[in-house]
């Protein structure tokens, strides 16, 4: 390849910069052409497209948001939106794409490379939910503001001996949700990979207070329902009061933590060289502390799996 693009899609999250950073720098290191795409797969679309060089993502690196913006787009979705995406990058000779996003933007990735486009996928979402990785971009930064909510969150709930249902993102995945609970000592932590029973719950909180416990979290990844449903379930049961909080956007706001800015450049580096390499249709992960790539078909087609064994620590240290 001698020129490739770089896009957001989907919903963003923290770190997404820095990732567009490292695939621009790295090109241009490289000796590439390196374009952006605005507004994800809307743009490639409507060709919005420019020419970046290395000043244009200079004081990036430690804002949130993504400065290419980004959006969910259904046109993109239809044979023809692809074909002319496709034919907007060929038109300027880019022969290569880095798409940054989570599961939705994957498939269009996969859909460009079946058109030849050479495409590789930067697993960026704060959900965590994408497979053959141990992380994706944005996941430790919205824990941590999880976290940070939660310590908040305790010392209002011991002050008034309360209990607490607060509601993070994940859809489909409980990963914010186990590991902001493991972090922040949530007494329960509710995700979508696990059943889960409400009258044990609700015994185990009466318990609990009964002998001297001063507040009591519980976690629900949005996945599993609404917070304000779970409390209302809680109090018909042994009529505790939970005060709800649901926090939604903030969790994918804010700047990167520093381990996200690293990920963001490790995967972002090598997403190039293996365009350069002549790979495509893959997406970058770390497995391990170690760069792996996997066919994006095959990512695509996986579920996460849910990791049981610190879902059951979190169980046992949290009594
Ligand atoms: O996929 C990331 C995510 O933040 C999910 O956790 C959440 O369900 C969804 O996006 C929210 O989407 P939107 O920003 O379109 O409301």
């Amino acid at each position: 390849v001698k020129k490739i693009a770089v896009l957001t899609s989907g919903g963003d999250s923290q770190g997404m910069n820095a990732a567009v950073r490292a695939v621009v720098r790295s090109g241009l290191f490289h000796g590439l052409e390196v374009f952006a795409v605005q507004r994800g797969y809307a743009g490639l679309i409507n060709d919005d497209i420019r020419e970046m060089d290395l000043r244009s993502v200079g004081d990036i690196i430690q804002r949130g948001g993504t400065i290419l913006q980004t959006a969910r787009c259904k046109e993109f979705m239809t044979p023809e939106g692809q074909q002319l995406g496709a034919d907007n990058l060929r038109k300027r000779g880019i022969d290569g794409l880095v798409v940054i996003g989570g599961d939705g933007s994957y498939q269009g990735a996969n859909k460009l490379s079946k058109l030849g486009i050479k495409t590789m996928g930067l697993p960026g979402t704060i959900d965590n939910d994408i497979p053959f990785t141990d992380l994706t971009i944005g996941f430790d930064t919205a824990v941590s503001i999880v976290v940070d909510a939660i310590n908040k969150l305790r010392d209002t709930m011991s002050s008034h001996e309360r209990s607490s249902v607060v509601e993070v993102m994940g859809r489909h995945c409980g990963d914010i949700a186990l590991y902001a609970g493991l972090a922040s000592g949530a007494e329960t932590i509710l995700v979508p990979e696990v059943p889960y029973d409400l009258d044990e719950i609700a015994q185990r909180m009466s318990d609990n207070f009964a002998q001297g416990k001063r507040h009591s979290i519980i976690i629900v990844a949005e996945g599993v329902g609404k917070g304000e449903d779970i409390a209302q379930e809680i109090t018909r049961r042994n009529g505790i009061e939970p005060r709800v909080t649901v926090l939604g956007h903030i969790q994918r706001g804010g700047t990167p933590t520093h381990n996200d800015r690293i990920l963001a450049g490790q995967l972002g580096d090598f997403a190039v060289r293996k365009l350069i390499e002549g790979e495509s249709g893959k997406s970058c992960g770390i497995i391990k502390g170690e760069l792996v790539l996997t066919d994006i078909d095959k990512v695509v087609n996986t579920k996460k799996e849910f990791n049981l064994e610190l879902y059951e620590l979190a169980k046992r240290l949290s009594q």
